[in-house]
């Protein structure tokens, strides 16, 4: 293969897992509702939630529960989430920001390349104002801006193109495994953070961005 291929032209940083840790605010708000309809939501059960819409997050606790609901009442108990989400979010401080995450973009974007933010989150501005990073995202693609869902490529696809930016010449960083799926449907470089037992269908896989740089990187996907 042409070493051209894997010329890196952009970045797509996912944001819950990647950039931050949301996940456990997350997994609070969700155990908080299923206390409210009745049952247990466990830490390991919260792994599917990883990397999914909101609403799809909602109907595997429901199925968890074994509670069937309709669309309007899914509706109400989705905003009663969040609600409890955003308690959480709003008091994030910038020294929330995972390890050596800030320093890498800060690298990536001194050697010309270009970032974007890939998030299955409506909350995904709100989340990066309150950590002081906004401006480092040339480009937001989350989930005010899409119909399809991770692991359906099109978040990236649409992070890509406001990049003006080919697929193939850009990495994304995730750590779930929808999301590794939806960059890889999509034709995108996959770079997984965190364990690769789970990530296992990236095309490399990291722990976490402390002394990660771009020729380190380059080495790992080439
Ligand atoms: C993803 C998270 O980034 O965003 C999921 O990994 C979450 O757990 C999804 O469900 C949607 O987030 P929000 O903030 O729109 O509820
Ligand atoms: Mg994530």
């Amino acid at each position: 293969m042409n070493s051209d291929m894997y010329k890196i032209n952009a970045c797509i940083f996912d944001l819950d897992g990647v950039v931050v840790d949301t996940a456990k605010y997350h997994y609070l708000a969700w155990k908080r509702l299923a206390k409210e309809l009745g049952f247990d939501f466990t830490i390991e059960a919260n792994e599917r939630l990883k990397g999914i819409s909101r609403l799809d997050s909602l109907n595997i606790l429901l199925e968890i529960g074994g509670i069937v609901l309709s669309a309007d009442e899914k509706e109400k108990l989705a905003e009663k989430k969040n609600q409890w989400y955003l308690e959480y979010i709003n008091k994030m401080q910038p020294d929330e920001i995972l390890p050596g995450v800030k320093n890498f973009i800060k690298e990536l974007k001194s050697k010309g390349i270009r970032i974007g933010l890939g998030s299955a989150s409506k909350n995904a501005k709100l989340i990066l104002n309150q950590l002081e990073i906004i401006d480092l995202f040339e480009v937001i693609a989350d989930g005010t801006r899409v119909l399809k869902a991770k692991p359906d490529p099109e978040i990236f696809l649409l992070a890509a193109k406001d990049l003006n930016v080919d697929p193939h010449q850009c990495i994304v960083f995730e750590d779930a495994e929808a999301g590794i799926e939806a960059a890889n449907r999509g034709g995108f470089t996959s770079v997984g953070v965190g364990d690769p037992k789970i990530l296992c269908k990236a095309k490399a896989v990291i722990p976490n961005f402390i002394g990660m740089t771009l020729d380190k990187m380059t080495g790992l996907i080439g």
